[in-house]
Parts: structure tokens; sequence; C-alpha cells
């Protein structure tokens, strides 16, 4: 299923999202898409050695759990139906330098499942030649989805087109959109299993949101990745965001205003 140098889709959920694999240049044919996967949750529950912490203090990055697993803990933030992401995909020709920069990361206790990843809708809008140029296509492959509000954009165009001088019907009815819904396609995605000695397993809100505000590691502060993590998943489209994410991020940012970086660091064990 998964040869030595066979290219692939790999599912980002964390870092991934606004870091790409060594190879995206975010030309066309590099290809990253955003949706989404169903049967998982998404936590910050992966102690990190590695990249937000150290072995002496490590930080907290998210990772996946698997619902037949879920089932059988408590946790404080009901979780969202979907997980959303972006999956990219690597050619056979990055094969080798991925896998190399992904496996780094297996070392940290996550291991790889193969799931379906389900593409976000998108809308390509079509205008007739002889109309107001409409907006352009938002296939996801070309940026950011924005597929609904290319709707309402689509919308007040043909309201403002008739306000502003006289179209005849045809010219309207000539501006409409499509939605598609694109197949799902078999995605590589790197999981936390819950045997793994990084996985923390439940956390206290307030607790994990001070742990992350007073961890750093090689790869920059622990808060960070919590702060480009919500905004990533806020632009991936609508309704892609995460409640346990945000609320974090809420409470991170609530007591860095409140008691300053570095008290907000002491404190919490
Ligand atoms: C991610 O950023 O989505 C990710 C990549 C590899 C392992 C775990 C998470």
């Amino acid at each position: 299923r998964f040869g030595e140098n066979d290219d692939f889709w790999i599912f980002g959920y964390g870092s991934l999202i606004w870091k790409p694999p060594p190879h995206y240049e975010g030309n066309p044919i590099d290809q990253r898409i955003p949706g989404y996967i169903q049967g998982y949750v998404r936590r910050f529950w992966q102690a990190s050695e590695d990249h937000r912490g150290t072995p002496e203090a490590p930080g907290r990055v998210v990772t996946l759990i698997d619902r037949k697993h879920w089932e059988t803990l408590t946790d404080h933030h009901e979780p969202t139906e979907k997980v959303w992401g972006a999956a990219y995909h690597i050619p056979s020709v990055h094969v080798a330098e991925v896998k190399n920069y992904l496996d780094i990361r297996e070392i940290n206790g996550y291991s790889i499942q193969f799931t379906p990843f389900h593409p976000a809708p998108f809308t390509t809008s079509i205008s007739s030649p002889s109309s107001t140029p409409g907006p352009t296509n938002t296939n996801p492959l070309d940026g950011p989805p924005g597929g609904e509000d290319n709707k309402n954009s689509l919308a007040e165009l043909a309201t403002k087109t008739t306000k502003s001088r006289s179209r005849s019907r045809s010219e309207i009815h000539a501006m409409t959109s499509i939605s598609s819904h694109p197949s799902p396609m078999t995605c590589l995605v790197y999981i936390g299993l819950p045997e793994n000695p990084q996985f923390t397993g439940p956390q206290d809100p307030e607790e994990l949101a001070r742990h992350i505000l007073r961890s750093r590691g090689p790869s920059g502060e622990n808060k960070e990745y919590l702060y480009m993590l919500e905004k990533s998943l806020s632009e991936l489209g609508r309704g892609s965001g995460d409640a346990h994410v945000s609320d974090l991020a809420q409470r991170a940012k609530e007591i860095e205003a409140r008691e300053g970086v570095a008290d907000a660091g002491q404190m919490g064990g």
C-alpha cells in the first residue's frame, strides 16, 4: 500500500497546516487541499521534547485520538465532528526527502495510519462573456477556499449590476455558480497512539494553557504553535475551527493579558 517511492497524500492537522513539507514551494504543481477527516479527535495531549519543548521540560502539541479510544476518556470539551486540516501531495521524486523529514517526528511517539480525506467543497463561478467579469475560480488547489463567500459576492455583484445600469435578464442569469463536492481520497496521517510514552491523556484546560505559555523548544515558543494553529484553522473554510484549540488560545491570551508572559510562565507547576 505504501511502496518505497510511491507518491502519496499526507494530512496535516498541526504545524503542517502553516508549515508545509520541505519540497513545497507553493507552485501550482505543489498541491495543497484544505479539507477534513472523520473518526478522530484533535487534542493538545502530545508531549513535545523535540519541537516545542525539551526532554527536561516537554511542551504540548496536537495529536489525534481515535474515536474508539475516545469513548473511554473524559474531557472538558465536546469533540468536533470533523478534524480540519490540509492535505499535501508528495510526488514520487520527493518521497525520500519528505519521509526522512517526517519520520523524525515518528521517533517522538507518532504512528502512521491511512484514512479517507474529504476535500473542502468549492464553488466555481461562471459569467457570460458579455457580463461584468465575475469572481475568479475558487478551486482550493489555487489557494484558500472561499466557496460560500464567493457565492455571496456573486449575489452582491448581480444586485449592484442591476442597480447600476439596466442589464438583460439573461445576462444576470448567466452569472451563476456551481458547487462541487470532490470525492474523498486516502491520506497518510500521523497519530499519537495512547500507549506511546508522549501521550498525556486528558488535561485541565487552564493548566494546559499555562503549560503551553511557559514551554519552548528548538522550533520556537509553544504559544506560537497554539496561536498559529488557531489562525490557520480559521482560514481553511467555513466551520473549520476547533473548539478545543480556540478555547486554549483564548485562555492563554487572557492569562498573558492578566499576568504577563513571564509570570504566567512561573505559575501552574
Ligand atoms: C502535523 O503537523 O499535522 C503533524 C505532522 C506529523 C506528525 C504529527 C502532526
